[in-house]
C-alpha cells in the first residue's frame, strides 16, 4: 500500500515526456493512422465501441498468439491489456482453438441447449458454490438480468450500487460513474447521476449509489430508503473494484455488506465480470469467502468468444424457473461460446494455471513496488490473481472519492505511452489494470517492470 515519503514529480517534465513518447508512438503506428482514416468513413469514430477510442488514432491489431499481440504496423507487444481482462487464457490457446474448430464443423447455433452448456454449468456450480445458472452474451446482459431477478424476488424497484463502479452499459447501472471530484458530494447522500446522455433521470433515480468500503454509509442509506417507502431490492457490487485500477475490500467489509443485505431482505449480487475466473477458480466468492445470492460472469468465461452467465441460489432463481421472470436471449448458451468455455474451464484454467498466475502477479507487483521505493515514487502496486496495477497516488485508494482526489492522470497517460513504445500493450485510459494470462512468463513481467523503471528514471533524471 501507499509508502510514506515520496518525491514531488516535476509536472513540466511529465508533459515533456508525454510529448516525446506521443511523437514516437505516432511515428511507429502510421499504419494504424491509415486504418483510422479509412475506418472513420463507416465506423463512428473509427471504432466498434467508444471504449476503443484513442486520440489521435486507435492502435489497430492484426493478430495475437499466447502473451503477444501485433499491430497493423507489425509492432509486437506483450499483452497486459488482454481484451479488458477477457483473455486470461492467452491468445489462440491450442485447447480453445481445437474445441472451437471442432464445434464449427458441427454447427454453430441452434438456440437449443447442447451438452457443453451443461458441462459449463456443472463446473461453475462447483467453482462458485451456487447451484443454478443461466447464460447470456455479455457482462451488461448478466448484470441487467441479475437485477431483474432481484427485483422480482423482492418485489422492490430501487437498487443500490457502489459509486464509481461500472457494471455495463444498460440504463439501470449507467449511474454515478466517471463523475468529476467536485460533483461527488456527501458520502451519505451520493446522487444518482446518469452516465452520458440518453439515460432517463427517472431510471437513474431508481439506482442509488453508496461509497465502496463503507458499510455504515451503505446501511444508513438503505435505512433512509426504507423510511422513504422505497426499500431496495439488491446491492450490486464488484467485491474488489476493478475499474479504478484495483481497489481491495477492507477487512470485514464484504461480510458486513452480506449481513446488512440479509437483514434488510435484499439480494446481494457480486458482479464478477472482471474478478470471476481471473482471481481464483471460484472468483471473489472463493477468494474472500463471502457468498452472495447472485453472481454475474462474462469476459474470461468465453475464452475470447462473447458470453456471460448468472449464477444464483435456488431461491433467487425460483421465479425464473417458474417462468415468471423472463430470462431469455437468442444466443444464450451459443454452442461455439460454450465449447470455448468448456475447454477454457476444464483444460486451461486449471489449479496449476491459477498457481502460475498468482506467482507471476506476486513477481510483477513486487518488481513494480521495488521501482516505486527505489525512486520514492508517489504510488503503490496492488493486485489480486491475474490482475494488478500501479496506482499513482500518494495515499491508498479505498473508494471513488479517494481515487478522484489522488490519482495522477498525467502519470497514467505517460505510463501508457512509455509501455506502448517499449512493447507492453496496455489499456488506454487511466482506470484499467493489467490482466496476466496463463501464457505469460516471469521474463514477460520483467519487461513490464523494466519499462516502468525507464519511466521512473526518465522522470527523475
Ligand atoms: C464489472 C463489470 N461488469 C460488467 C461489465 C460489462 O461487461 P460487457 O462489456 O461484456 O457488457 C464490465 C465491463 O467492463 C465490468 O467491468
Amino acid at each position: 500500500m501507499a509508502a510514506g515519503t515520496h518525491i514531488e514529480i516535476d509536472r513540466a517534465r511529465i508533459k515533456e515526456l508525454i510529448e516525446r513518447e506521443t511523437a514516437l508512438l505516432n511515428e511507429r503506428t502510421e499504419g494504424s493512422r491509415a486504418y483510422y482514416e479509412r475506418a472513420r468513413q463507416s465506423l463512428v469514430g473509427g471504432v466498434a465501441s467508444s471504449y476503443q477510442l484513442r486520440d489521435p488514432w486507435p492502435i489497430y491489431l492484426s493478430h495475437g498468439k499466447g502473451a503477444q499481440v501485433w499491430d497493423v504496423d507489425g509492432n509486437e507487444y506483450l499483452d497486459f491489456h488482454n481484451g479488458f481482462g477477457a483473455m486470461v487464457q492467452g491468445h489462440a490457446h491450442p485447447a480453445i482453438t481445437k474445441a472451437v474448430t471442432e464445434r464449427i464443423e458441427l454447427g454453430t447455433h441452434f438456440a437449443a441447449p447442447t451438452e457443453d452448456a451443461i458441462v459449463v454449468g456443472e463446473e461453475l456450480t462447483r467453482r462458485f458454490g451456487l447451484p443454478q445458472w443461466r447464460y447470456v452474451n455479455s457482462g451488461s446482459e448478466a448484470t441487467m438480468d441479475a437485477i431483474r431477478i432481484a427485483r422480482a424476488a423482492t418485489g422492490r424497484d430501487t437498487i443500490v450500487k457502489i459509486f464509481g463502479s461500472y457494471h455495463g452499459h444498460h440504463d439501470y447501472v449507467m449511474v454515478s460513474i466517471g463523475v468529476e471530484y467536485d460533483r461527488i458530494g456527501d458520502r451519505f447522500e451520493l446522487e444518482s447521476l446518469p452516465y452520458g446522455l440518453g439515460i432517463p433521470q427517472a431510471v437513474a433515480d431508481m439506482t442509488v449509489p453508496v461509497p465502496f468500503n463503507d458499510a455504515e454509509a451503505m446501511e444508513r442509506r438503505i435505512e433512509r430508503l426504507v423510511e422513504e417507502g422505497r426499500p431496495p431490492a439488491c446491492v450490486i457490487m464488484e467485491p474488489a473494484m476493478m475499474n479504478l485500477g484495483v481497489v481491495l475490500p477492507e477487512a470485514g467489509y464484504l461480510e458486513a455488506v452480506r449481513e446488512i443485505t440479509r437483514r434488510h431482505g435484499m439480494l446481494l449480487i457480486f458482479d464478477e465480470v472482471k474478478t470471476g475466473l481471473c482471481i481464483a477458480a471460484g472468483g471473489a466468492v472463493e477468494r474472500f469467502g463471502v457468498q452472495p445470492d447472485l453472481v454475474t460472469l462474462a469476459k474470461a468465461l468465453g475464452g475470447g468468444l462473447p458470453s456471460g452467465a448468472i449464477g444464483g441460489t435456488a431461491e433467487a432463481f425460483e421465479l425464473v424457473e417458474a417462468g415468471k421472470v423472463v430470462q431469455v436471449g437468442t444466443y444464450n448458451g451459443n454452442p461455439l461460446s460454450m465449447a470455448a468455455a468448456r475447454a477454457s474451464l476444464l483444460e486451461v484454467l486449471t489449479p496449476d494455471a491459477y498457481a502460475h498466475l498468482d506467482a507471476l502477479n506476486d513477481h510483477l507487483l513486487a518488481g513494480c513496488q521495488m521501482v516505486i521505493e527505489k525512486y520514492s515514487f508517489p504510488g503503490y502496486s496492488v493486485g489480486l490473481g491475474s490482475k494488478g496495477c500501479v496506482t499513482f497516488s500518494p495515499e491508498t485508494i479505498t473508494d471513488y472519492t479517494s481515487f478522484k482526489a489522488n490519482q495522477d492522470a498525467e502519470l497514467c497517460e505517460l505510463a501508457w505511452l512509455t509501455n506502448m513504445n517499449r512493447g507492453v500493450f496496455m489499456t488506454p485510459g487511466r482506470e484499467e489494470e493489467w490482466t496476466l494470462s496463463v501464457t505469460h512468463t516471469f521474463e514477460d513481467c520483467n519487461r513490464f517492470i523494466q519499462a516502468f523503471e525507464e519511466m521512473a528514471d526518465d522522470l527523475t533524471a
